[in-house]
C-alpha cells in the first residue's frame, strides 16, 4: 500500500471511488450525492484549505480522505474536517481505512494542524482516536443531524479544550444537507 498527498489530476479518480463505494454501502442517491459533494469540495477550495490523502495498490486507487479547513475565527488553533472519507468496496474490512487515516493524521500533525474533526461513524473513527464532541466543545458550522457523528481530537501533546466561538467550513461543505 503505497499513500500520497498529490490529487491534482486525479479529481475525476477520487469522485468515481466516492460514487462507487457509496453507491454500495448507502445507495445510488447517497453515492451521487457524495460524489458531487467531492467534487466541489476538490475543485472550489483553495489550495491552503485542503488536505486530499490517498492510498493506493499498484495502480488502483483503493482509498481517499478529504480533510478541509473549519475556520474558528475566535481560537488561534489550526483545525481540519474530514469529509468525506472512502475506501473501495473491495479493499473495506482491510485496515486500508485506518492505516490511511494514520498516515493522513501524523501528516497533518507534522504540518502543524492542532485539531482534527469529522462527523461519521464513531465505531470507525474511534480505532484511529476521534472521541465524541460535544458542541460546546466544538461547534459545528451548521445544525447537526445526528450529534452523536461529531467527533475529534486533539493533534497535540495538549487534551482538546474547547474551541472559541462559532465555526464555518469551506463553501462546498456548506449545504444543510451534509449535516
Ligand atoms: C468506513 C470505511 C472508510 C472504513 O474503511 P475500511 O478500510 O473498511 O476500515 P478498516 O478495515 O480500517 O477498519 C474496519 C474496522 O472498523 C469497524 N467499523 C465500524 N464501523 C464501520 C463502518 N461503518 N465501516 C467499516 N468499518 C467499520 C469494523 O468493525 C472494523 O473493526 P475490526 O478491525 O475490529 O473488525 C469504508 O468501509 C468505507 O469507505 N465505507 C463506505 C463509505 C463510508 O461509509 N464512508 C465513511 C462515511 S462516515
Amino acid at each position: 500500500m503505497e499513500f500520497s498527498s498529490h490529487f491534482k489530476g486525479l479529481e475525476q479518480d477520487i469522485k468515481d471511488l466516492v460514487i462507487a463505494s457509496f453507491t454500495d454501502s448507502e445507495g445510488s442517491d447517497e453515492g451521487e450525492l457524495i460524489g458531487e459533494l467531492v467534487r466541489n469540495v476538490l475543485s472550489d477550495t483553495a489550495p491552503d484549505d485542503i488536505q486530499v490523502f490517498l492510498a493506493r495498490a499498484g495502480d488502483e486507487l483503493v482509498g481517499a480522505a478529504v480533510f478541509t479547513r473549519l475556520t474558528y475565527p475566535d481560537d488561534h488553533r489550526v483545525v481540519f474536517l474530514l469529509s468525506p472519507m472512502v475506501v473501495a468496496t473491495r479493499w473495506q474490512g482491510k485496515a486500508v481505512g485506518q492505516r490511511l487515516l494514520t498516515h493522513a493524521l501524523d501528516s497533518l500533525r507534522e504540518g502543524g494542524v492542532d485539531v482534527a474533526i469529522t462527523y461519521g461513524d464513531p465505531a470507525f473513527y474511534g480505532k484511529v482516536g476521534f472521541k465524541p464532541l460535544s458542541q460546546s466543545i466544538a461547534r459545528p458550522p451548521l445544525p447537526l443531524s445526528q450529534p452523536e457523528g461529531w467527533i475529534g481530537q486533539s493533534l497535540t501533546k495538549e487534551p482538546l479544550a474547547a474551541l472559541s466561538g462559532t465555526s464555518f467550513c469551506v463553501a462546498a461543505l456548506n449545504d444543510p444537507s451534509f449535516w
